[in-house]
């Protein structure tokens, strides 16, 4: 069974293919309201009405190369969550980006694990330097929220060189995990 992180980072992959340069990722996992809630969203290309219908039929893809010609990340997290007795939302919109929406009961016996989380924001975050990253992680009453963006600044000119360092990868986890 695959892990919600795995498909948090085929969507977030989608993005960056799509020239996200901000994106945004909410997990909110509310046992109140026996919901999970998981919104990615970008400012990348967008989709005008067309390729929208198209992008949530599995067998489209507008990747040209042959490695992977098959589009599945979105027509499969859609799946995933219809099939936990939960719901899809995609907006999306040519020159402005897309924000999706998906959420399932917590209490249903289908949902997949969590997977590493922390850890695959992590790596997404210092594969990407450019890129800001929003990730906001709320159970119950715990939220984390962590923003690349005044990272960025507080290191300065020294941003590039220091961003895929094993001190940031150290200092990315504990912000990331913060209790
Ligand atoms: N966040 C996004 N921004 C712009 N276009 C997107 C986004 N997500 C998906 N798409 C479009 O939908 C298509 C299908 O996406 P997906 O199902 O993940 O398959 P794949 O990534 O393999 O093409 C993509 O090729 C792309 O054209
Ligand atoms: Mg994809």
């Amino acid at each position: 069974m695959y892990e919600l992180a795995l498909f948090m980072l085929d969507l977030v992959q989608n993005a960056l293919t799509a020239g996200a340069t901000y994106i945004k990722i909410w997990l909110d996992e509310d046992f109140t309201r026996n919901r999970l809630t998981l919104t990615i969203a970008d400012n990348g290309c967008g989709m005008a009405p067309h390729t929208l219908t198209r992008a949530l039929d599995p067998f489209m893809t507008t990747k040209t190369s042959r490695r992977k010609s098959i589009g599945l990340g979105l027509p499969f997290f859609r799946q995933l969550v219809e099939s936990c007795g939960g719901g899809f939302k995609i907006k999306s919109r040519p020159g402005c980006g897309t924000v999706i929406t998906g959420w399932y009961p917590l209490d249903n016996v289908d949902q997949p694990p969590l997977g590493d989380w922390n850890e695959t924001l992590r790596a997404l975050i210092q594969a990407n330097p450019h890129v800001r990253f929003y990730c906001a992680h709320r159970r119950n009453q715990r939220c984390v929220t962590f923003d690349t963006l005044p990272v960025r600044r507080a290191l300065g000119p020294h941003a590039d060189a220091l961003w895929q360092s094993a001190d940031m990868t150290t200092w990315f986890r504990e912000q990331l995990s913060a209790s």
